[in-house]
């Protein structure tokens, strides 16, 4: 099975579509969204839509709730001010979007049901923020020399799960952890090792995996391109893979998605527009 590997689209329907056009030449089986399909961004109902209609197309494996997903249906806590007048505009937007208001707001519930925020398939396993808390915990790239706080990650994926690879989403950083203590730290690669190391191609083997899908459309890795992983992956196959991908969209016309918007109220902040040009 191919599977495209998504999350933290974050209401930017530019980077959503530039993305599936991507995911449409990979040939790619199924999409899972790891979460925070909502939240920062101008186009919350287009993007509700699009993940409607990949899943009437039978596409979606899943689509997981992030912590923002969340807030737009429970409110908003724990957050920063721009991230609270996002997501409570993303509220009132969903609410006020006419007559398919309760299909998606439906979506969104369902989605954020307790039961539905982790997602198992043999030793696969999928999750918003970190398999111990699912909406909320980040797990960066700095954390490859706090040995407990990765112990305990990796010994959740195992013991908790019986998975072998977990791939997440919510720091908006790609990167692969490998439960290997290398020296002082674990093993972690980011997308340029991997293309460096690996010609592009890392490969599921015997060690344990923390895969960060990273972000469609909002990247904070210092690269405003959308961000995804194709996984090529076999129960006990000796041949799995994950790839990095990068998209290029049009900023500058999501941009102007945030000024729309900003004509008629001021709670999508400008931060949240400057940061997806130079992706941080
Ligand atoms: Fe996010």
């Amino acid at each position: 099975m191919r599977y495209a590997l998504i999350s933290d689209i974050h209401s930017n329907l530019e980077a959503f579509r530039s993305t599936l056009q991507d995911i449409e030449k990979q040939q790619v089986d199924k999409i899972c969204c790891l979460g925070d399909l909502v939240g920062y961004g101008p186009n919350p109902v287009e993007c509700v839509d699009l993940i409607l209609s990949l899943k009437k197309k039978g596409k979606l494996e899943v689509c997981l709730p992030g912590n923002h997903d969340q807030a737009a249906i429970f409110g908003a806590e724990g957050f920063n001010y721009m991230a609270q007048d996002a997501i409570e505009w993303t509220g009132d937007c969903l609410e006020r979007s006419g007559a398919k208001a309760s299909d998606r707001l439906d979506f969104l519930g369902e989605i954020t049901q307790p039961q539905s925020r982790f997602f198992q398939k043999n030793e696969l396993l999928f999750v918003h923020g970190s398999p111990r808390n699912f909406l909320n915990e980040y797990v960066f790239e700095e954390d490859v020399e706090d040995f407990k706080k990765l112990e305990d990650i990796f010994s959740y994926v195992s013991k908790k799960f019986s998975a072998k690879y977990c791939f997440m989403g919510h720091t908006h950083v790609p990167g692969v952890f490998v439960n290997n203590r290398d020296g002082g730290k674990y093993e972690y690669h980011s997308p340029k090792d991997i293309q460096d190391s690996f010609d592009g191609k890392f490969k599921l083997g015997s060690e344990m995996l923390l895969v960060n899908v990273g972000s469609v459309g909002q990247p904070r890795d210092g690269n405003p391109q959308s961000c995804y992983v194709v996984l090529d992956y076999e129960p006990g196959g000796s041949n799995n893979y994950l790839e990095y991908k990068r998209v290029d969209y049009d900023v500058a016309k999501t941009v102007g998605e945030f000024e729309r918007v900003r004509k008629s109220c001021d709670r999508l902040h400008i931060f949240l527009s400057e940061r997806i040009k130079d992706g941080r």
